[in-house]
């Protein structure tokens, strides 16, 4: 048992990735869902010129992935709590250093990285302890970039009902900007990641902050 808070049934919500990790992949998922985050965020590290990440709820690893070829980083990360999910990643570069811990305790040293990243994983995560977790292991003025989906638009209000709301919680904009600033961070942007669809469809929001 993990010895970091959680959010309620984390273990099951895991579990289920290893299952959807099998069609996670397909194009079209990818490029209407989780393509142009993954670009929103490699473009907010090339400008930044950072050079030690780590991808938090990575998935089947492709931003990570993304990260180690398009800007050959000193060193990256790729973290997720499913065995299923990071078998698929393992599979994509060998580059990578893909670890099976959960975002709020991911054991690596104080200051091991540069920038936390982390795409439509958030909602899943303690979100406390997973931001105190981030601020852990950022150097001082690291760079913190979340994307998830605004539970404001009509679309992702469907995604959290009540009964959920334990298992997995999409913090609105205002929500999160609190959060995060409240963990020891300053916001330094947040606005909706640039797609080629109705906002109202994918409605998710970058928040780009700085480790105090
Ligand atoms: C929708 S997928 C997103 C994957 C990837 N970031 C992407 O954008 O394609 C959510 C991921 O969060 C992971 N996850 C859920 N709770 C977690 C936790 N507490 N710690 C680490 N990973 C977690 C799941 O295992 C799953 O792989």
């Amino acid at each position: 048992m993990p010895h970091a808070p959680t959010r309620a049934l984390n273990s099951l919500v895991t579990s289920g990735w290893n299952r959807l990790a099998r069609v996670y992949n397909t194009p079209l998922v990818q490029r209407v869902a989780y393509q142009p985050p993954q670009d929103e965020i490699i473009d907010q590290l090339r400008r930044a010129g950072i050079r030690r990440i780590a991808d938090v709820g990575c998935g089947t690893g492709i931003l990570a992935s993304r990260i180690q070829q398009e800007l050959a980083p000193e060193v990256v990360y790729g973290c997720d709590a499913s065995v299923g999910m990071l078998r698929q990643a393992k599979a994509r570069s060998p580059e990578v250093n893909w670890i099976n811990r959960r975002a709020e305790d991911l054991g690596l040293p104080d200051g091991a990285v540069d920038a936390v990243v982390s795409t439509h994983a958030f909602h899943f995560f303690d979100h406390a302890a997973a931001l105190a977790e981030f601020h852990r292991i950022l150097a001082p003025d690291g760079m913190l970039a979340i994307v998830l989906n605004n539970p404001r638009s009509r679309f992702a209000r469907l995604l959290q009902p009540q009964p959920i709301q334990h298992v997995a919680y999409f913090p609105s904009p205002a929500e999160m900007r609190l959060l995060v600033e409240n963990s020891g961070f300053r916001v330094t942007e947040q606005r909706p990641v640039r797609r080629p669809l109705p906002d109202a469809l994918v409605p998710d929001v970058v928040t780009v902050a700085r480790r105090i």
